[in-house]
C-alpha cells in the first residue's frame, strides 16, 4: 500500500480523532492507583471512548481480546488486562490506545508512575518521551523517515538504553496501520521523504537493558528479555509545511 497525503477534511477528522485520545489519556492518568487492576483501566478507557462516540480501535484487532493495551514494567508492549493483575506503588505503567472517529483513527502511547517509582526508572520515562521529541525534529518535508529514526536511536542510547528493534511505529489514518514502517533505530536506506499531510504513530520502545524482547505464551504480551523496565510514548503526528502537529498531545498539558 502507498502512502497516503490526507485531504484537509481527513485531517480534520482525524485531529479530532487526536484530540479525543488525547482526552482519554488523560483522564486514564488521573484514574491510575494502587489496587487497581489492569482489567479495570480496560474497562474505564473503553468506557470513555464510547462516551465521545469513538469505536476502540485494538479491540479484536487481530484478535486483541481489550480496548487499551497495558503493560507493566518489563513489558514492553500489549499487555492483556486482567481482573489479576494490580498496581502497585513503585510500578511503572505503559498505556496504549487507540480510537476511530468517523472512519478515522488514532493512536498513543503513555508510561505512567503509580506512587513513586526509583529514579532509574523515572530516567527511563523521561528519556522514552524525550527520544520522540528527538525524533519529530526531523519530522519535516525535506527530511527522510530515516533521519527520524536515527534521531530517536541516537538520544536513547547515549543514556545507554535499549531501543526495541522488533516493533515499530507505522503510518495511520483510514487503518490503525498503514504504509510506511517507522522504525525507532537506524536503516540503511534514506526511506521515504517526507510530505505535508503524512500521519505518522511514532512510538519509541526502549528498554532499561538490552533491546531484546520475547513473545509471552499468550502470543501478545512482549516483555523484555532480560527483564529490565521498558516504557513507551507515542503520538499520531501530522507533516505539515512547517512544524509537525501532534494530533494526540492533551492541551493543558500534564504529560
Ligand atoms: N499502538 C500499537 C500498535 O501500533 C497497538 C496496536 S496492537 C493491538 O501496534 F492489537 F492491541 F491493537
Ligand atoms: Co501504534
Amino acid at each position: 500500500m502507498a502512502v497516503t497525503i490526507k485531504s484537509p477534511r481527513e485531517i480534520e477528522l482525524m485531529r479530532k480523532a487526536g484530540e479525543i485520545l488525547a482526552a482519554t489519556h488523560e483522564e486514564l492518568r488521573k484514574a491510575l492507583k494502587p489496587g487497581m487492576s489492569t482489567l479495570d483501566i480496560d474497562r474505564l478507557g473503553e468506557k470513555i471512548i464510547r462516551s465521545y462516540g469513538c469505536i476502540p480501535s485494538f479491540k479484536n484487532y487481530n484478535g486483541y481480546p481489550a480496548s487499551i493495551c497495558v503493560s507493566i514494567n518489563d513489558e514492553v508492549v500489549h499487555g492483556i488486562p486482567n481482573r489479576h493483575v494490580i498496581l502497585k506503588e513503585g510500578d511503572i505503567v505503559s498505556l496504549d490506545a487507540g480510537v476511530i472517529y468517523q472512519g478515522y483513527h488514532s493512536d498513543a502511547a503513555r508510561t505512567w508512575a503509580i506512587g513513586e517509582v526509583t529514579p532509574e526508572a523515572k530516567q527511563l520515562m523521561e528519556v522514552t518521551k524525550q527520544s520522540f521529541f528527538e525524533g519529530i525534529k526531523f519530522a519535516k518535508p525535506g527530511y527522510h523517515l530515516n533521519d527520524i529514526s536515527t534521531a530517536i536511536q541516537s538520544y536513547a542510547e547515549s543514556f545507554g538504553y535499549g531501543v526495541v528493534r522488533d516493533l515499530v511505529g507505522h503510518g495511520i489514518g483510514t487503518h490503525l496501520h498503514e504504509d510506511p514502517e517507522v522504525p525507532n533505530f537506524s536503516r540503511k536506506r534514506k526511506g521515504i521523504l517526507l510530505r505535508p499531510g503524512m500521519t505518522l504513530a511514532i512510538e519509541p520502545m526502549i528498554n532499561a537493558g538490552g533491546p531484546e524482547v520475547v513473545w509471552m505464551d499468550d502470543d501478545w504480551t512482549v516483555v523484555t528479555e532480560d527483564g529490565s523496565l521498558s516504557a513507551h510514548y507515542e503520538n499520531t503526528v501530522l507533516i505539515t509545511e512547517g512544524e509537525p502537529e501532534i494530533l494526540t498531545l492533551y492541551k493543558g498539558d500534564a504529560e
